[in-house]
């Protein structure tokens, strides 16, 4: 029987996943922001875990909540700090903490959990206060931070353990909060703090092992034609009771609560009558076990039936390795807990539960429905007035059968290597009059992704690294009116504009960019903010569906530098895309160069080895890109070389000729190069971000391909390395054949099988260091087919099945 269920299940998934990659496309972030010192940050010296935050824009500041210190900082540069408070622990806590087992430097010390607003002045404040939850009220007025020493208590507000996860949410003069209500961290309740306070039953049917990750308040009363109540959502993830399989499995649920619940009069007494529950859906394209919930984001609109909830998930299993992100409308899930059908236990042998649909009469009132209109019309105004066997029911059966779809059927990104952590959306009014959703999601190695889906596209505009080292973002915040994005990690809290036009220089850059924040002005010359021009504005344009440059002046054409050929030696070529998303072609004499044995394609440029004669010439190096099935052209730069005649061998001309020689210094000729290139590059001039990562690539191949061929390899295994750091994406919309190529190649990188990626990189294979998208010398296009599975993708190409992802079982 259970054989059967988890053939059953282990079949299902595996059907699930091969419809979903029907659909599903690799692709990558298309500008990779390195690390900016100049971004505004803050940190204190001995202060940790800097991982709540409270976004007051009413008072200009953003209340940060760490171990044992809240501080209010100015929330236009959150590196002024207004004000702070410290709340530390006392040392008798500290060593009953310790007393009972726990450490006493890490869990027997108090991180701020909870920071609500209460009213203009007031906010509420939860701390673990070493394994002893404890809630207070603080104040920010006259420019100080002062917490009013109440100490209420904590338990079932806030967590006693710092590493377990929580939510908690002020709705008025309530505080909704889920967490565990013991020391032991084994008793989950979602409670309501108030003057009638309610809670879940302590059964494992309502929570089993959660893990809490986000709640959120939708006002559905407003306009409601069923007269229907106000609502709080809850995200999490528990053991599943639905699976019937050999282990433990984890699904993702969201629940939800009404406002106006006040317990039952006999059956669910002070518990909630309005608990329920669904299974959320976000299937990945490759067989695992159900993706685990780890953030959501409300997007709020001003219609709370369009409303749309974000959320982030990772793997529960370490065979897999994609975090994706999906979305859910606020009314699919209304449908689903207001009109679907329940799951019901039963007892097959004898001491066996399973779940299964419930088929027989559902009592009136509906179970788990707040009051509305039908309970009104039958003399019941509160929830103590429902009848027992509503009660009953509701109380046995809190999960719905039916689990909640994504809105677009699947998830809206999949993305491999460092998990996605933290979510937020913002929606951004763009030229063409339409709002667009842009995601800014945090990772565990302290990038920021944001990306945004154009008409089921989904488009990586660009990945941000915000902080230095690779720490997990735990907390993310925005502001929309200020524009600026709030992230926080273990070690201090960071800044971000939502955009950057400035990063862009030219019109075509500007458009290609396709970021709805940014608009090319033609009075200006410049890629500015939006928000500045009127829809019917035609001094600026934007084009961000189709990527189309069309109207951007013609620029002018690349002039050519001097190069001196020197016969017998080799020549480094430099030539920096503006893309991840573009390949690198480069033309000499009417013919497309490969890599071989003569030509050396890498990130930085080109590479001739032992030059002769016969390799004097124009050289033109283009940029490839593919947007929406559509190819752009851009020739980056051109070089003239020259036959070199007269003395003077390494030295360096004025007008920037560069003579490559073995008896240069690798140095002295690597340094030069990408200043060269910014020389040349009239047309596109490098963006600086962009220049100072790939610059130093370019000097680390650079001078191992001078060396010998045979490092050429070992450059494979540096590139793959660096690699690791990207990221992958699927998108939902089927684009043509031609740009399949593209994204096979770029799911290349991925191979964790260092050694079978050396074998596939040495210079005999005819594609040296393939393993970067940024300039695929792999070229697999025109194969036209569309594959199911990553793994049909590799052993299809070249017959280098033997690349061996463990991530594609
Ligand atoms: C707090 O930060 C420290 C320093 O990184 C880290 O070791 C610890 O795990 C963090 N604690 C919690 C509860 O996140
Ligand atoms: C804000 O709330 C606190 C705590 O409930 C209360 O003591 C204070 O009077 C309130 N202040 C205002 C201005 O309403």
């Amino acid at each position: 029987m259970s054989l059967l269920s988890a053939l059953s299940l282990v079949c299902g998934l595996m059907l699930h996943v091969s419809f979903s990659a029907l659909n599903t496309h690799y692709c990558v972030p298309r500008k990779t922001v390195p690390y900016q010192n100049e971004l505004k940050s803050f940190s204190e010296e001995g202060i940790f875990n800097y991982s709540t935050m409270l976004m007051r824009d009413d008072l200009g500041v953003v209340l940060l909540g760490a171990r044992e210190a809240i501080y209010a900082l100015d929330i236009n540069n959150i590196s002024v700090r207004k004000a702070a408070v410290y709340w530390r622990v006392t040392e008798e806590k500290q060593r009953e903490c310790t007393y009972k087992g726990k450490h006493a430097e890490v869990e027997c010390r108090n991180y701020i959990r909870n920071l609500h607003r209460v009213n203009d002045t007031t906010m509420y404040v939860c701390g673990t206060n070493a394994f002893s939850p404890t809630c207070d009220y603080m104040t920010f007025a006259n420019g100080q931070l002062r917490l009013e020493g109440k100490q209420e208590e904590g338990k079932g507000k806030c967590p006693f353990d710092p590493f377990q996860r929580y939510s908690s949410l002020m709705v008025g003069n309530d505080l909704y909060s889920a967490t565990s209500i013991n020391f032991l961290g084994s008793e989950p309740v979602v409670l309501r703090s108030s003057d009638l306070a309610l809670r879940t039953e302590f059964k494992s049917s309502w929570l089993s092992e959660p893990n809490f990750v986000y709640m959120d308040f939708v006002g559905e009363s407003f306009d409601n034609p069923d007269g229907d109540d106000d609502k709080v959502y809850l995200f999490f993830s528990e053991n599943a009771m639905e699976y019937d399989f050999y282990r433990k499995v984890a699904v993702s649920r969201v629940a939800r609560v009404c406002k106006g619940d006040m317990g039952g009069q006999r059956t669910l007494q002070r518990k909630w009558t309005s608990f329920l529950k669904a299974r959320l859906d976000c299937s990945l394209p490759e067989p695992s076990l159900p993706p685990i919930v780890q953030d959501v984001f409300l997007l709020k609109h001003r219609d709370w039936t369009k409303s749309v909830f974000y959320a982030v998930f990772t793997p529960q299993s370490s065979l897999s390795q994609a975090s994706a992100v999906c979305a859910y409308s606020v009314s699919a899930i209304r449908d689903i807990f207001n009109e679907g059908k329940f799951k019901t236990p039963v007892a097959v042998e004898t001491s066996h539960v399973k779940w299964v649909m419930y088929t027989g009469e559902v009592p009136v009132p509906r179970p788990g429905a707040c009051i509305n209109s039908v309970a009104r019309k039958m003399g019941m105004n509160r929830s103590l007035d429902l009848p027992d066997k509503t009660l009953q029911f509701i109380r046995d059966r809190p999960l719905m059968d039916e689990a909640v779809r994504p809105l677009t059927g699947g998830p809206l990104l999949v993305k491999r290597g460092p998990l996605l952590t933290r979510i937020v959306v913002d929606s951004v009014l763009a030229l063409d009059g339409q709002r667009y959703d842009v995601m800014f999601i945090g990772t565990e190695n302290g990038y920021v992704q944001k990306a945004v889906n154009y008409a089921g596209e989904m488009f990586i505009i660009e990945e941000i690294q915000l902080f230095e080292n690779p720490v997990p973002i735990s907390t993310l915040r925005l502001s929309s009116s200020k524009g600026q994005l709030y992230a926080g990690s273990d070690f201090g809290a960071i800044q971000m504009p939502v955009s950057n036009c400035s990063r862009y220089d030219t019109c075509v850059d500007c458009i290609l960019a396709r970021d709805p924040y940014c608009a090319w002005d033609f009075t200006t010359e410049q890629c500015s903010p939006v928000y500045g021009f009127s829809s019917s504005s035609n001094t600026a344009i934007q084009s961000l569906k189709e990527g189309n440059v069309s109207q951007c002046p013609q620029p002018d054409p690349v002039a050519a530098v001097d190069f001196t050929l020197v016969p017998e030696n080799n020549i480094q070529l430099p030539c920096q895309l503006h893309s991840n998303l573009a390949q690198v072609r480069w033309r000499f004499a009417d013919q497309t160069l490969h890599s071989n044995n003569k030509y050396y394609i890498y990130s930085g440029g080109l590479l001739i080895l032992s030059a002769s004669e016969s390799d004097a010439g124009l050289y033109t190096c283009d940029s490839v890109e593919q947007i929406n099935g559509r190819t752009y052209n851009r020739t980056v730069v051109v070089y003239q070389l020259q036959l070199y005649s007269g003395p003077g061998v390494g030295d360096s001309t004025p007008s920037g000729n560069e003579v490559i020689d073995y008896s240069d210094s690798i140095y002295g000729q690597t340094t030069a190069a990408p200043e060269l290139v910014t020389k040349s590059d009239s047309e596109d001039p490098l963006s600086p971000e962009n220049q100072s990562d790939t610059s130093r690539v370019t000097r680390l191949e650079v001078a191992v391909g001078l060396l010998s061929l045979l490092c050429l390899s070992l450059m494979g295994v540096i590139f793959w390395i660096w690699s690791q750091g990207r990221w992958e994406c699927f998108k939902l919309a089927q684009r043509s054949s031609e740009s399949e190529g593209k994204r096979q190649s770029a799911e290349y990188m991925h191979i964790p099988n260092r050694t079978s990626e050396i074998k596939l990189l040495g210079p005999e294979s005819g594609r040296p260091c393939s393993a970067n998208n940024n300039h695929s010398t792999v070229d697999f296009k025109g194969n036209g087919e569309h594959h199911f599975t990553p793994m049909a993708n590799i052993s299809s190409l070249d017959g280098l099945g033997y690349i061996n992802d463990e991530s594609e079982i």
